[in-house]
């Protein structure tokens, strides 16, 4: 055991002074000779590695997923398996802010998953949500920069924002879950996750339904309203981190009840609408919760940095058992993460300690910045090789999944079934009064630095999801019905020209 008394340079040799610079003369310049002070000066200089790109504000915990339920019907993965209990570590985050971003923004909050299972790590990478604005990975980088600063005054900007995601009709569900009460939770505990995608799964006889994964808080759902967060965040910027980490301590472990939606491949062929769109819901009713078990979070990190900072997540890891969709959205984010983590954390990231598998890694990756266990020693580092190392298992290959059609560029737009406001007008319907009230308010303040062109192509959504809906915004933005019923019998395109001058009255 080190003794604790004792400070040492960074390669264990004691140190002398470290207060009192070594200068020349009791009032002269500091000498190069003072090399631990050189050591300390350039170390700090490089401490700080690329925030998160998005959801760079974050909170982590460990915890476990105990398996209640026999799903094995569905999926052959040891994680999912009645009685199965695996360790995990999750990281909570908002999405536009910086690092330094106040925890009680009106936002989504991203949750991601890392679960350690017996067959490597699966990494479910969620959001608070269960659907996303965009569908399209041509459209992420730029939702991202609509929501980030403006290229020429460095701030947040409403009318960027608004203007984007107007564009864009299919965010318009997206847009009411954010604008709603659920847009500022209380604390992360008081809110649910889902996974978001259609994912697939499948079984011991390689059969496949498809997936949408769903883990509802055991604490109830509580949110605060924007003049709550407001104050709160005049006195405390790291609200929701402070609520976690406290609650672990004091032993109240957050719980959520983890759930599956399930989907044939024949019931997917027949669905009214893509099920493969990240916009769309699969309604309750017919696709109804199938219960799996418990997520339970109970141990706060040791170090912020080593394991929250360093964290790193990715969609493209998953276990057999536990596949991916023909989701557009879902394949260009298989190959974002690891991309985006090669850059921020180095090739060797996998080898963090909170991003390590706790089964062996048998892999011919090698060498590469800062590769620090023994770089597989000298087993081989090519595959076939007459060693007898690491051959692929081809016993847990993913069933072949049919696709059809011709490659092309396709507007999901062009797609008769394709209904951009449906999910919107039903969220809109099944809130009470007061949730009606909330949302109208906050978007109302929302958009009020926005212009008008931009307000009415909102409102226009609105009222072609409720006409209810719709005219209450408008309402409260001080539009003009007739014209708010004139622009909605406009088709898409039709809308957008109408609304591009900022001008309009
Ligand atoms: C094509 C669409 C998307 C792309 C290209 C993308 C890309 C990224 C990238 C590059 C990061 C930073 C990763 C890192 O530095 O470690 C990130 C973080 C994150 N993304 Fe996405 N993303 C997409 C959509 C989504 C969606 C739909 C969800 C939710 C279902 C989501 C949830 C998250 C979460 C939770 C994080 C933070 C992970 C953490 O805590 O470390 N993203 N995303």
């Amino acid at each position: 055991m080190a003794d604790i008394k004792k400070l040492t340079n960074e390669v264990g040799a004691p140190v002398a002074d470290n207060e009192h610079s070594i200068t020349a003369g009791p009032r002269g310049p500091v000498v190069m000779q003072d090399v631990w002070l050189m050591e300390k000066m350039a170390h700090f200089n490089r401490e700080v590695i690329p925030e998160r790109r998005m959801h760079a504000k974050g909170w982590g915990a460990y915890g476990k997923l105990k398996v209640t339920q026999d799903v094995s019907r569905l999926t052959k993965a040891k994680v999912l398996q009645p009685g199965a209990e695996t360790e995990l570590f999750l990281r909570f985050s908002t999405v536009a802010g910086e690092r330094g971003a106040a925890d009680c923004e009106r936002d989504i909050r991203g949750v991601a998953v890392k679960f350690y299972t017996q067959e490597g790590n699966w990494d479910l990478v969620g959001n608070n949500t269960p659907t996303f604005f965009i569908r399209d990975v041509h459209n992420f980088s730029d939702l991202n920069r609509a929501v980030k600063r403006d290229p020429k005054t460095g701030r947040r900007s409403a009318q960027n924002n608004w203007d984007f995601w107007t564009l864009l009709p299919e965010c318009h569900h997206q847009i009411t879950i954010t604008m709603s009460e659920r847009g500022i939770p209380a604390s992360f505990r008081n809110m649910n996750f889902y996974g978001e995608h259609t994912f697939s799964l499948y079984n011991q006889q390689n059969e496949r339904v498809w997936c949408k994964f769903h883990f509802k808080t055991k604490q109830g759902i509580r949110c605060l309203t924007n003049e709550e967060a407001a104050a709160i965040t005049a006195v405390d910027r790291e609200y929701h981190g402070k609520d976690l980490y406290e609650a672990i301590e004091r032993g109240e472990y957050p719980q959520w009840g983890m759930y599956l939606q399930i989907m044939t491949e024949e019931q997917a062929r027949k669905h009214y609408e893509n099920p493969f769109d990240i916009t769309k819901v699969w309604p309750h009713k017919e696709f109804p919760l199938i219960e799996v078990g418990v997520l339970e979070l109970n141990r706060n990190p040791e170090n912020y940095f080593a394991e929250v900072e360093q964290s790193a997540f990715t969609p493209a890891h998953v276990v057999p058992g536990i596949g991916f969709s023909p989701d557009r959205f879902l394949q260009g984010r298989l190959f974002a993460y690891g991309d985006a983590q090669r850059y921020r954390l180095g090739v060797n990231h996998n080898h963090i300690p909170v991003n390590q598998a706790k089964v062996p890694v048998q892999e011919y990756h090698r060498d590469g910045a800062m590769r620090v266990d023994g770089n597989y020693g000298g087993t081989p580092a090519y595959s076939p090789n007459s060693a007898g190392y690491w051959t692929a298992q081809a016993e847990v290959a993913e069933p072949p999944m049919p696709l059809e059609g011709a490659m092309w560029r396709y507007d999901p737009k062009d797609d008769p079934t394709d209904d951009c406001f449906r999910a919107g007008g039903n969220l809109w319907r099944v809130m009470d009064e007061r949730q009606r009230a909330l949302l109208i308010h906050n978007t109302a303040a929302d958009m009020a630095p926005v212009t008008r062109n931009v307000q009415y192509r909102h409102a226009v959504h609105c009222y072609l999801a409720d006409p209810a809906y719709g005219t209450r915004l408008a309402e409260a933005l001080g539009l003009r019905m007739a014209t708010v019923e004139a622009l909605a019998r406009l088709d898409h395109q039709g809308l957008i020209q109408a609304t591009l001058s900022g001008t309009m009255e």
